[in-house]
């Protein structure tokens, strides 16, 4: 099963992602996660992407559609939850090629609904283990008291540079300008399931779970 999660910075995409990961075998692809591995690596591309990530703008869609084209190439062990891709028209149309090239569907466009204020208040509290990627909230899931990584048990963890006010105003423009057109085309093609992203992170866990059974 091929699924993507849609939604907003914030929308809890990431968190969801490493559980269905667990539960289904499935292999998260964030396209977040790769170009924070492309920067760290010091690579030329690395460096151009950088200052857009850092300003909270949207990354060119040749760079994201070949770093997925590259991942596609791999073990596709129980599918792949595509998290955070595609972010724009092009994306989507590239991804619905990609995946006809290797005789794959996409099964079904989970959309995680939140609000502003609620996304606000989640990416200022965020932080992730530096080891695992585990990702953390001040409030609604902190770091446990001895300091270790429940998944891993790293002690050392990391804030994100576009998690402050400034960057999340514009990675929520970018967002309604050039993501949310995705809510239409996906509900065009009868792929649009939306969920309620507000409650706890197991009852949002529940409904996709929902989701995913009723499409399987
Ligand atoms: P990316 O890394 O994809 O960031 P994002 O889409 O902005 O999403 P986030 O990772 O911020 O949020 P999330 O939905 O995963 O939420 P999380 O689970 O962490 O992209 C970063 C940048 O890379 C972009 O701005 C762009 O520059 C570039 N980029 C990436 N992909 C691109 C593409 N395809 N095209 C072009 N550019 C691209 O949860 C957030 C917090 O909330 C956590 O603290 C978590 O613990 C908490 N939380 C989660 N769920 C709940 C819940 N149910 N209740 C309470 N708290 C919760």
């Amino acid at each position: 099963m091929n699924i993507i999660l849609l939604g907003p910075p914030g929308a809890g995409k990431g968190t969801q992602a490493r559980r269905l990961e667990v539960e289904r075998d499935m292999i998260q692809l964030s396209t977040g996660d790769m170009l924070r591995e492309a920067r760290s690596s010091g690579t030329e591309m690395g460096e151009r992407v950088a200052a857009i990530m850092d300003a909270g703008q949207l990354v060119t869609d040749e760079i994201v559609i070949g770093l997925i084209e590259e991942k596609l190439r791999g073990d596709r062990a129980g599918g792949f939850i595509f998290d955070g891709f595609p972010r724009t028209l092009a994306q989507a149309d590239a991804l619905s090629e990609i995946l006809a090239k290797h005789d794959a569907t996409l099964d079904a466009v989970v959309e995680m609904r939140v609000d502003d204020a609620a996304l606000v208040e989640r990416i200022v509290a965020r932080s992730t283990c530096a080891n695992c990627g585990e990702v953390y909230n001040d409030i609604t899931k902190p770091i446990p008291d001895d300091g270790k990584c429940t998944n891993c048990g790293g002690t050392e963890f990391k804030r994100r540079a576009d998690d402050n006010a400034e960057a999340l105003t514009t990675r929520l423009m970018e967002y309604y300008k050039k993501t949310s057109p995705l809510i239409g085309y996906y509900y065009a093609k009868d792929q649009l399931r939306p969920v309620d992203g507000l409650g706890e992170i197991d009852a949002v866990a529940q409904s996709i779970s929902a989701v995913l059974q009723e499409t399987s």
